[in-house]
């Protein structure tokens, strides 16, 4: 799978899944952009030093996704100073759970934001680019939540529902134009995000998990970076489920 001489630009890139897609597009060839929130830069330096341990050189730059302002600014930039971005995943997100009965509007607009508006905002400055080549994959991590619904996060599986929505009109716009756009929903996989989550309520979940695991960040990593490559040229307006058997449809 090669996304040699590509650029890619990975939301959310040095959590837990964004991390192991920046490697994976690095392996494949891609000149990796991962874009991180302002409150993490202090992590930056000893992240980028991890990844040049492992051969790879990923450049970081921060910016909240859920401020269009911000988001296009920090496109911008990274346009000027890296160059043309062929590859865009939309990773960054967040969980505010609660049942609806509990649910503060806060809570239900901090998610929307940074989960959905978020994908507008930062494809939205790269997305004129990509036509005009005549090449480009948008690739937008949205959930298993997103597909099924999930009991405690009505905000969450809204957003991830929407993501897929953005990505099968999107295919339609770019389908003529050499740009693809899919959806990625991974079930419930090994990241502070689900660290969080309550003990008993995380293992429930588990226990109803086919093959009785959680998945692997580069589980999800290897399928973004198929979608991502020069080879899945035909590929658009999927949602493609990685999520161990939980949810079959
Ligand atoms: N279905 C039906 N009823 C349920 C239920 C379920 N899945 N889960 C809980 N209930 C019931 C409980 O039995 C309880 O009933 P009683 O009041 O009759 O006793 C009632 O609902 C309240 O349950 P809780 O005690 O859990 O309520 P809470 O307010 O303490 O907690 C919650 C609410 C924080 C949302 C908690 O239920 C929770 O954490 N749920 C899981 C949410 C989840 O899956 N988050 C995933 C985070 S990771 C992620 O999002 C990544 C990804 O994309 C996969
Ligand atoms: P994670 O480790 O918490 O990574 C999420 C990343 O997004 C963090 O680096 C976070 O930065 C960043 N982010 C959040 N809000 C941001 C903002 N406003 N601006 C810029 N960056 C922001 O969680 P993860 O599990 O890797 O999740 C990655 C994506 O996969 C999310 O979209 C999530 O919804 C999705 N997903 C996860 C699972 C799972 O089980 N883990 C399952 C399905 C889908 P901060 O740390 O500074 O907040």
């Amino acid at each position: 799978m090669s996304s040699q001489g590509r650029i890619a630009v990975v939301t959310g890139g040095m959590g837990g899944i964004g991390t192991a897609i920046c490697q994976r597009l690095a392996q494949a060839g891609a000149t990796v952009v991962a874009t991180c929130h302002s409150s993490e830069e202090a992590k930056v330096g000893d992240w980028q030093a991890a990844r040049r341990a492992e051969g790879h050189d990923i450049k970081v730059y921060a910016g909240d996704v859920a401020d269009a302002a911000d988001a296009g600014r920090m496109m911008a930039t990274i346009i000027a100073e890296v160059g043309p971005v062929d590859i865009l995943v939309n990773c960054a997100g967040i969980t505010r759970d609660s049942t609806l009965r509990k649910m503060e509007t806060s809570q239900w607009d901090q998610v929307i934001q940074t989960n959905l508006n978020s994908v507008f905002y930062c494809t939205k400055p790269l997305w004129e680019g990509m036509i005009g080549r005549g090449f480009g994959r948008v690739i937008n991590i949205a959930s298993i939540n997103g597909q099924r619904g999930q009991f405690g996060q009505t905000n969450y599986s809204a957003a991830k529902a929407g993501m897929h929505g953005f990505s099968m009109a999107l295919a339609q716009e770019g389908a003529a134009k050499g740009v693809t756009a899919n959806t990625i929903s991974p079930g419930y996989i090994e990241t502070a995000m689900t660290a969080a989550m309550r003990d008993d309520v995380r293992e429930a979940i588990v226990n109803t998990i086919p093959m009785k695991r959680m998945g692997k960040p580069e589980e999800i990593a290897s399928v973004v970076a198929y979608v991502a490559s020069d080879e899945a040229s035909y590929l658009t307006g999927a949602n493609l489920p990685v999520n161990g058997g939980l949810f079959i449809h």
